[in-house]
């Protein structure tokens, strides 16, 4: 596994790639992003995988800072699953002096984690397509667990017209239902016990739907009565919201996102789940 730092040498890395796809990250590995790499092998002639603390996607106040890094062990997992080239930029690498452009996605970028965290999907456009021009793969695969995120990056690919084929793989999860995150790492086990309840609300609303329940607010409604349960919880949002779009809908039609964001203690938690109404 080759490991480079800069963006030449991931250039002339890349001149020597078979059809590379490309796993970007932002360290502290778990098995949702292994999953994502083991994919991209299967399915690519060599895979890249960057790690890269992006710090245009953090707000004022959010974790940048604390944002769990551990370099040694994402290098073992890595060669573990057999990563081709790890690239591992500094900030000063990817944003230099005079660095002034941004990119703006426009609406699906608004509600959700948008509206929750201004400026976040500008500094994850951005940073993306900058991987995405330096790495140039074939495929770059993310993971459905930051389902807007999927679609901010679908919305740009497509509107810059990035010869990327974008490829969302499934949220990993716990044994019991928790979501694999980097920011799990923060929960006390007492808090990582209740964070359960995300999955839980998000179960239900599917067996809801299952059973016949296609109205938005019910579903919210028996959501929120599940996480609200638990102590020290605060829901920033719940939603059902149309995948694409992402404007909220009164009525579960073919499939629905439903997502939410909770903060458990001081840790902020997302998850979703796509749910077919018909
Ligand atoms: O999902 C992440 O880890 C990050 O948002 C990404 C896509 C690596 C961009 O910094």
């Amino acid at each position: 596994m080759k490991q480079v730092k800069t963006i030449q040498e991931m250039r002339a890395a890349r001149r020597g790639l078979p059809a590379p796809g490309f796993v970007p990250t932002m360290g502290f590995l778990h098995e949702g992003h292994l999953s994502l790499i083991r994919r991209a092998k299967a399915e690519c002639g060599s895979v890249v995988v960057s790690i890269f603390v992006n710090p245009t996607q953090f707000g004022v106040n959010e974790d940048l800072s604390r944002y769990p890094r551990d370099a040694a062990h994402d290098l073992a997992l890595l060669a573990g699953v057999e990563a081709d080239v790890v690239f591992m930029p500094t900030a000063e690498e990817i944003y230099p002096q005079g660095f002034a452009t941004s990119i703006d996605v426009g609406p699906v970028a608004e509600p959700l984690e948008g509206a929750m965290r201004p400026g976040h999907f500008s500094g994850v456009a951005t940073v993306v397509t900058k991987l995405l021009n330096i790495v140039q793969p074939e495929r770059a695969y993310f993971g459905q667990k930051d389902a807007q995120q999927c679609v901010v990056i679908r919305r740009v690919v497509a509107d810059l017209n990035i010869p990327v084929e974008v490829v969302i793989g499934d949220t990993v999860r716990n044994p019991d239902g928790l979501a694999l995150s980097s920011r799990n790492s923060y929960l006390t086990d007492e808090e990582r016990r209740r964070a359960t309840a995300l999955s839980r609300a998000l179960a239900t609303a599917r067996q809801m739907v299952e059973g016949g329940e296609h109205r938005a607010s019910v579903l919210k409604d028996a959501m929120r009565d599940i996480l609200s349960s638990e102590e020290g919880f605060s829901v920033d949002y719940i939603s059902v919201a149309d995948p694409v779009a992402l404007n909220e809908v009164e009525s579960v039609g073919v499939e629905v996102l439903v997502s939410m964001a909770v903060r458990v203690g001081t840790v902020r938690l997302i998850d979703n789940a796509l749910i077919r109404g018909s």
